[in-house]
C-alpha cells in the first residue's frame, strides 16, 4: 500500500513538472494522453494495478488514485479554460489568437435560427375577428364540406336557377359539395339560435376557377350576419364603413355599389381603392386598370331565406357580408399576387409576423 502512495505522490509531482512546461495546446494534449489516455495512461494503470492491492486496503488506494485524477482533470480543465486551449479535434489558439474549443472559433457569430410565425392570412383573419369582437359579434364556425339545401337551396337559390353559376360549384357527390362560400352559416345559425344574432364566420371556401392574380379554387372568406329587430341598411353600411377604416386606415376611399345576391335584399358590393397601384396603372393586374377592387358582398337578408329558418321577416330583419380574406389582405399588405399566400416560399412568408 505504501508502495501505491508513493507512486501516486510521484506521479502528482511528474504531471506537475511537466504541466508547468506545457505551453501549447499540443503539449497538453500530449500531457492528457500520458496520464488519462485509455490504454497507457499512467492513472489508467493505476486502476489496474488496484486490482492486485489487498482487500482490506482497495477502499483507500481507490480513493487515492481517484483524487489524482481529480486533480489532473482539473488542471487540465482550468488550463483550457484560462486560454490555452487543451483537447482533441486539433483545438489551438486561432491566427487571430481567438479561444477555440474542440477546433471550433467561439468567436463567431452564432447562426440566426428562424421561430416559425403564424401565416399572413391567420393574422390578417384575427385582426378582422379583433375588430368585430370589439363590436360585439361572436365567431362561429360551419363545415366546408356542405349540402345543396344549406349552400343554395335554403338562401333563395331555387334548384336550377341561373344565379347559381355565378358560384363555379365543386360537386363531391349526389347532393354533397364543397361549399362556395360561408354563407351556408348564416342558415346554420339561424336555425339553431334566436335573435338577436350578431355573428362573423371566417372559413375556407372552395370554387371551380382558373388561378390568376386575384382568383384561386381554394380561398378565404368571413361571413357577417346581424339580425334583430329595427336592423337597416345603414346600420349595414356603418359597420361595414367602421370595419374597413379600422382594417385600413381612416382616409381609405371605398364605394358601395348595387349589386345582386338571391340571398339579399336590397344588395351592394363594396369596393376599395387599388392600393396596389393606386388607380395609376391601367395594366394593373390587380385592378384592371379602374382603380377599385371589389372586396364584399352584402345586403339585407331576403325575408325568404329568414322564412326558411322560421324567423317571422314582418318582426326582424338583418344585414349580412361576405369578405374576401385573401383578396383583403392583398390589398392591405400591398401583394400583387393572391398566390403568394399559398405557395409556401419561406422569403415571402418571413416577412409577416414576429421574426
Ligand atoms: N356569399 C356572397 C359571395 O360569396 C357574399 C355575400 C354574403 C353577399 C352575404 C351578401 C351577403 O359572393
Amino acid at each position: 500500500m505504501s508502495s501505491l502512495r508513493d507512486r501516486i505522490e510521484g506521479l502528482r509531482k511528474a504531471f506537475e513538472e511537466s504541466a508547468r512546461k506545457a505551453g501549447d495546446a499540443r503539449a497538453l494534449e500530449e500531457l492528457r494522453n500520458a496520464f488519462l489516455g485509455r490504454k497507457k495512461g499512467h492513472v489508467t494503470l493505476l486502476f489496474e494495478d488496484l486490482k492486485s492491492v489487498p482487500a482490506g486496503e482497495k477502499r483507500e488506494a481507490g480513493q487515492l488514485i481517484n483524487e489524482l485524477k481529480d486533480f489532473v482533470q482539473e488542471w487540465l480543465r482550468q488550463k483550457a479554460a484560462s486560454g490555452v486551449a487543451s483537447v482533441s479535434g486539433g483545438g489551438s489558439i486561432t491566427t487571430h489568437g481567438y479561444k477555440t474549443e474542440g477546433g471550433t472559433d467561439l468567436t463567431l457569430p452564432g447562426r440566426k435560427r428562424y421561430v416559425g410565425t403564424p401565416h399572413p392570412l391567420t393574422l390578417f383573419e384575427q385582426e378582422i375577428e379583433r375588430v368585430f369582437l370589439g363590436m360585439g359579434f361572436t365567431i362561429e364556425e360551419g363545415p366546408e364540406i356542405e349540402t345543396d339545401y344549406y349552400n343554395f337551396e335554403a338562401l333563395n337559390f331555387p334548384p336550377y336557377h341561373p344565379a347559381r353559376d355565378k358560384w363555379d360549384t365543386l360537386f363531391i357527390k349526389g347532393d354533397l359539395l364543397l361549399r362556395t362560400h360561408t354563407s351556408p352559416v348564416q342558415v346554420r345559425v339561424m336555425e339553431r339560435s334566436k335573435p338577436p344574432i350578431r355573428i362573423i364566420c371566417p372559413g375556407r371556401v372552395f370554387r371551380h376557377e382558373t388561378p390568376d392574380p386575384t382568383h384561386l379554387p381554394m380561398f378565404m372568406q368571413v361571413e357577417g350576419l346581424v339580425v334583430d329587430e329595427g336592423v337597416t341598411f345603414a346600420h349595414l353600411k356603418g359597420t361595414l364603413e367602421y370595419f374597413l377604416r379600422a382594417l385600413f386606415g381612416e382616409k381609405v376611399k371605398v364605394r358601395f355599389r348595387p349589386s345582386f345576391f338571391p340571398f339579399t335584399e336590397p344588395s351592394a358590393e363594396v369596393d376599395i381603392e387599388c392600393i396596389v397601384c393606386g388607380g395609376r396603372d391601367a395594366a394593373c393586374r390587380v385592378c384592371g386598370g379602374t382603380g377599385w377592387k371589389e372586396i364584399l358582398g352584402s345586403g339585407m337578408v331576403h325575408p325568404q331565406v329568414l322564412k326558411n329558418v322560421n324567423i317571422d321577416p314582418e318582426k326582424y330583419s338583418g344585414w349580412a357580408f361576405g369578405l374576401g380574406i385573401d383578396r383583403t389582405a392583398m390589398l392591405a399588405l400591398g401583394i400583387p399576387e393572391m398566390r403568394y399566400f399559398y405557395e409556401n416560399d419561406l422569403r415571402f412568408l418571413r416577412q409577416f409576423g414576429t421574426k
